[in-house]
């Protein structure tokens, strides 16, 4: 887990706004995962260290839940954030345009395992609203374009 990933920031606000409380590792869990779309052992390590809890813990916790997963689902993860500000900015129309473009559908892959698509919270930038995530870079005041353009960039499409 690279200090650049801007999910990992997002992720430590939250955090933060918990208070690192032990009680908040559910609603950690599940924002961790839209942001990540999976879960790895870095990740989790690092959820039970800032939580204070067990890694046995977070992970059994984790692995409970047959909506989190443990495995990587695309090479490269996109998640489009659905919170009211980005939502009445249009995410809906570039969540659309990357399942026509990449036929892939939220929540799910791409037939060649290339690119996930998923659906994240509030990610704390409404200001920037759209928010498109796409990999560890957070894009602000996204469109279809710009955001179909670095999807292609990365998968070489
Ligand atoms: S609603 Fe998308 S960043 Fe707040």
């Amino acid at each position: 887990m690279s200090k650049e990933d801007r999910r990992l920031l997002i992720l430590e606000r939250e955090i933060k706004v918990r208070m690192y409380q032990k009680s908040a590792l559910l609603e950690i869990l599940h924002l961790a995962h839209e942001l990540y779309g999976y879960f790895d052992k870095d990740l989790l390590n690092y959820i039970s260290e800032r939580l204070s809890l067990p890694p046995s813990h977070v992970y059994g916790v984790a692995s409970f839940y047959h909506l989190f997963k443990l495995k990587k689902p695309g090479e490269h993860v996109v998640s489009a954030c659905m919170g009211t500000a980005c939502y009445v900015s249009g995410v809906e129309e570039i969540i659309s345009a990357v399942e026509r473009e990449f036929n892939v559908k939220r929540g799910g892959s791409t037939a060649d395992g290339k690119l996930s698509l998923f659906i994240t919270r509030c990610i704390g930038a409404c200001a920037m609203a759209p928010n498109m995530i796409v990999d560890n870079e957070v894009i602000g005041k996204a469109t279809s374009e710009t955001v179909l353009k670095r999807i292609k960039d990365i998968i070489g499409g």
